[in-house]
């Protein structure tokens, strides 16, 4: 009898201490982890165009897993309406945060508008947009375009000695990095008057339309190019081919630049067929979250977190190529 007094005793403390242990809070009060909802964030990226691209999904994707973010990916294929369809739905599902990589500068006023009004920030990052009301976005995380362009204007008049004539391969249309390339490229060739921009055409920031827009350029003036310019290092490396086959010498009589600093742009600047890109970096994601992180607790934040960019030339290369991450 004595026995089974102490076996019930036992079964009862057992129990007891079993319920004391899932209803005891965590230190500190906070709710233990396993309660507490995942932050969700809506990721609209632009597609998949370029090198540089996939290793902008790459770092925020990665980085969301690393922080348990319950990421909504959507790839809108270079099309703004698959974009507006994927902030809409974002919107309806209730996410916490939107970040939005806009394939082009305008027409976003409504969709954003009804973000705002659910109370969703929303972050942009790598391009800007233009829109009446800034505050239909709480900050843009991104390199400066304007400034890529300036720069690579200045490399290629001191490696012509200011005399040239350049064939310029454009990003996609109505793209901020195309606009923007051009813009800075243009204003910092007005101090050379021989550096003349002859023709001037979008290749998408497609490898395959870089190579497609430079045969028509080959084709038509062949003798004349000495140097190009490519919005991005993707179509550099079409170019390239197109030059290749017809004969052209690339990096040598004909002096390429161009802007992203991927992987491709410096095997090809140690083969010596590119001659200079300038970077800008995709590697987005630690920022992104660290930033909305701040957003989500009241801290206020820049309204444009700009990424530092270098240029890179044959002569380094080489010796670089080996830390490159993207
Ligand atoms: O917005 C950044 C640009 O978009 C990159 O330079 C280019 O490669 C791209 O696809």
């Amino acid at each position: 009898m004595r026995w089974m007094i102490a076996v019930a005793l036992m079964a009862l403390v057992g129990c007891k201490q079993q319920a004391q242990e899932t209803a005891t809070p965590a230190p500190g009060g906070a709710t233990p982890p396993a309660a507490q909802k995942k932050l969700s964030v809506g990721f609209s990226q632009v597609g998949a165009e370029s090198a540089w691209r996939t290793a902008e999904t790459k770092s925020i994707r990665g980085e969301a897993e690393k922080r348990g973010v319950d990421l909504k990916f959507a790839d809108a294929q270079g099309k703004q309406a698959s974009q507006i369809q994927a902030l809409t739905s974002f919107i309806a599902q209730k996410v916490d945060v939107i970040v939005l990589a806009p394939v082009v500068e305008t027409g976003w006023e409504v969709v954003l508008t009804q973000a705002k009004e659910a109370k969703i920030p929303v972050i942009l990052v790598d391009r800007g947009i233009k829109v009446s009301d800034e505050s239909l976005y709480t900050t843009l995380i991104a390199s400066d375009f304007v400034e890529e362009g300036r720069m690579a204007a200045e490399w290629l008049a001191k490696q012509t000695n200011g005399k040239a004539n350049i064939y310029e391969l454009q990003g996609s249309t109505g793209a901020a990095p195309a606009i923007d390339r051009k813009k800075g490229f243009e204003e910092a060739l007005q101090k050379f008057p021989d550096m003349k921009i002859v023709k001037s055409q979008s290749a998408d920031f497609t490898r395959a339309k870089g190579k497609e827009v430079m045969e028509a350029f080959i084709k038509s003036d062949r003798d004349q190019i000495q140097a190009v310019y490519a919005h991005n290092d993707d179509m550099a490396l079409g170019a390239i081919q197109a030059l290749d086959e017809a004969g052209m010498n690339p990096g040598k009589t004909v002096t390429l630049i161009s802007i992203d600093g991927v992987k491709g742009a410096f095997e090809a600047m140690v083969a010596g067929k590119l001659n200079a890109t300038v970077e800008c970096n995709p590697l987005l994601g630690p920022l992104v979250f660290d930033t909305i992180n701040k957003v989500r607790a009241g801290e206020s934040v820049p309204k444009f977190i700009k990424s530092q960019d270098q240029l890179f030339e044959q002569a380094n290369a080489a010796q670089v190529i080996s830390t490159r991450e993207y």
